[in-house]
């Protein structure tokens, strides 16, 4: 058993009543510890979010493999915090008081971390921040605090290029015949690190690859496909035609700007170019159907796995070496672009 463990179970001893009562109840303790069974515990920003939701299959497939070629019993917990910071602080508390040996934490509110630090520190319980990425001093604030996910910016410079190449090679898409691609943005939640990267890199990229721009206007979608159609019906109306290209946060906002343009009267072939970021089944699809011009593939799968490699090397006191860990902290998947090019590969 490592010394790491024997210290963390030592200080929940010393330390921390509920963690003891559940540990005797149901955890190891240092003395019993038995590395044949692990616990993770997850807390979800949103159960209802495509893509996380995507990424947390992954991670229960993974972790199914793993158990079996490891041998180790891995129990999950995941909870859904509904949006609620406060309720994700207590279902923290409640993952360490039953033992979780890690603890996985995809944010609500990525600017809000403490509470869940000092809980992890004070019980010295690990935890694995993922795909909502806090500032680089809440990760410092203590040695075990981790950050799985990707680049913001590689997803946006991607995404600008899909954007760039289609204008540049389709002279349809510039409705007008002007030269300069009129656009609208959809964004992600405000405040989320892949909202305000994804937008300025995506357009800042067109205009480096040589494409005039024009913003004609954006709305807040918040990563959700209905409020995307309902924003980009409004738009649609508001530039009457003038829409050459749709550039999506994410792609259920690029699908709900689809499900609008698939309700408004325009015929197909002059709707504007769509593109989006993340790769999900459905986006996958409508690259497929043409609907979409591309995306940005988001690796939901490679994401999953390194989490749950890591939660097991923390949760076993295994070996970090194979994690491929950036300034001991970060783990950080590349994005891939998604065309009609590629698609084979994604099917
Ligand atoms: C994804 C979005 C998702 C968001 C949730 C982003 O990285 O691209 O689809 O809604 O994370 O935090």
């Amino acid at each position: 058993m490592g010394e790491k463990k024997m210290h963390r179970k030592y200080l929940a001893l010393a330390g921390v009543l509920s963690l003891v009562t559940v540990t005797a109840g149901g955890c190891k303790g240092s003395e019993e510890k038995d590395v044949k069974n692990i616990k993770i515990g997850v807390t979800l920003y949103s159960q209802y979010d495509t893509f996380i939701s995507e990424l947390m299959t992954e991670f229960t497939e993974y972790a199914a493999d793993k158990e079996e070629s490891s041998g180790v019993a891995i129990k999950l917990e995941i909870l859904d915090a509904s949006q609620s910071q406060l309720t994700q602080n207590e279902q923290v508390k409640n993952l360490i008081d039953k033992g979780c040996d890690v603890v996985c934490v995809n944010l609500v509110d990525r600017t809000e971390p403490t509470t869940i630090t000092d809980l992890a520190e004070n019980n010295q319980v690990p935890i694995i921040f993922f795909n909502r990425e806090l500032v680089t001093e809440d990760l410092e604030r203590w040695s075990e605090l981790y950050y799985v996910g990707a680049d913001a910016s590689q997803s946006g410079v991607l995404e600008g290029e899909i954007a760039a190449d289609a204008f540049k090679k389709n002279a349809d898409i510039d409705k007008n015949g002007d030269g300069i691609c009129q656009y609208v943005v959809l964004e992600g939640e405000a405040g989320h690190q892949d909202s305000i990267v994804r937008t300025e890199y995506s357009v800042n990229t067109m205009v480096e690859k040589g494409v005039e721009t024009e913003k004609l206007g954006y709305a807040i979608a918040n990563w959700n496909r209905a409020q995307a159609q309902t924003k980009m019906a409004a738009l649609l109306t508001q530039f009457d035609g003038k829409i050459e290209m749709i550039i999506a946060n994410n792609d259920d906002m690029a699908l709900g700007a689809i499900d609008a343009l698939k309700a408004s009267d325009i015929p197909k072939e002059s709707w504007p170019g769509v593109v989006g970021i993340d790769g999900t089944d459905e986006g996958i699809e409508a690259v497929k159907n043409e609907e979409m011009l591309g995306t940005v593939y988001n690796d939901k799968e490679g994401q999953a796995r390194e989490m749950l490699n890591l939660a097991f090397v923390i949760a076993t006191d295994g070996d970090k070496s194979d994690i491929p860990l950036i300034d001991g902290k970060y783990v950080r998947t590349p994005y891939h672009k998604l065309t009609l090019e590629n698609i084979e590969e994604y099917e």
